[in-house]
């Protein structure tokens, strides 16, 4: 079993306050809360944000990219973008001095996407009840690791009756309508479709060689730039709107500019993703 790593006094961390400690090679985030120590990955699971560099507000930290929050006492990944949790370590204290033992993915509760109200883990009292934020410093994450599901074979496409699509590709092509095709593509992540995730920025139209037909060039985002589900997506954004009879060709763009956020969200996207 992996042993614990000193890796401060109480005294250096306020209360509340956070700081990024290195345990065995990994970067940490150690948090102090109302007496009680908590350290996660630092590492946010929507693209490997800096955590530490987030707002802390209680035992909620914000990743400082896109916003996402986690539970600093499970890791657990609270609001959007993030949906996976981030690994929650254990920390003791003893004699003024904080120690942290690294876990390996899935080694226990802790580990695990949890609701906000889960005890703490991990946590034992300590002394100090300074004030002030003690964040000490970032971190290149370029590198860092993001542990993200494989989904380069998933079906990202919704299924729709033969009637419902055959009923979409003979209408009047427009971008109302390839926006209405575009809707039976879905993140295989979010289970949520792209024109509702927001990723759709643009739709323009140029006739082809073939005159009765048109060339579509759609500008498309990614929810984080190393988005796993990104070539589906593109191969699934071209396929359906191929389905129209009028369309000779489709060009997908990628776009990072300006970046997705959540507020790029429909209702229904919230809706379906409870958040409110
Ligand atoms: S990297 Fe943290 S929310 Fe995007």
């Amino acid at each position: 079993m992996p042993e614990f790593f000193h890796v401060a006094d109480v005294a250096d961390v306020s209360d509340p306050g956070k700081i990024l400690v290195e345990v065995d090679g990994e970067m940490i985030a150690l948090f102090h809360v109302s007496g009680s120590f908590y350290a996660i990955d630092d590492v946010c699971t929507h693209d490997g944000g800096p955590l530490v560099d987030g707002e802390l507000q209680d035992y909620t930290i914000a990743c400082p990219r896109h916003g996402a929050k986690f539970d600093i006492r499970t890791g657990a990944a609270l609001s959007m973008p993030a949906i996976r949790p981030t690994l929650a370590h254990d920390v003791n204290v003893e004699n003024g001095s904080v120690s942290v033992r690294i876990r390996e993915p899935g080694s226990g509760p802790s580990g695990n996407p949890a609701p906000a109200s889960v005890p703490a883990v991990g946590a034992v009292h300590a002394v100090s009840s300074q004030k002030g934020d003690t964040t000490t410093g970032s971190h290149d994450t370029t590198s860092a690791n993001t542990t993200s599901a494989n989904t380069t074979s998933a079906n990202t496409t919704s299924a729709n009756t033969p009637t419902e699509t055959q009923s979409l590709t003979s209408q009047t092509l427009s971008e109302d309508l390839v926006r209405e095709l575009l809707k039976q593509v879905k993140d295989p992540e979010l289970f949520v479709n792209i024109v509702d995730l927001g990723l759709i920025y643009d739709v323009s139209f140029s006739q082809a060689p073939d005159k009765s037909k048109q060339l579509v060039s759609i500008d498309m985002t990614m929810t984080s730039p190393a988005c796993p589900a990104g070539p589906q997506l593109i191969a699934d954004t071209k396929r359906v709107v191929n389905t129209h009879e009028k369309v000779a060709d489709v060009e997908v763009r990628i776009v990072m500019e300006p970046p997705w956020t959540p507020d790029r969200m429909t209702d229904d996207a919230r809706d379906q993703l409870g958040i409110f």
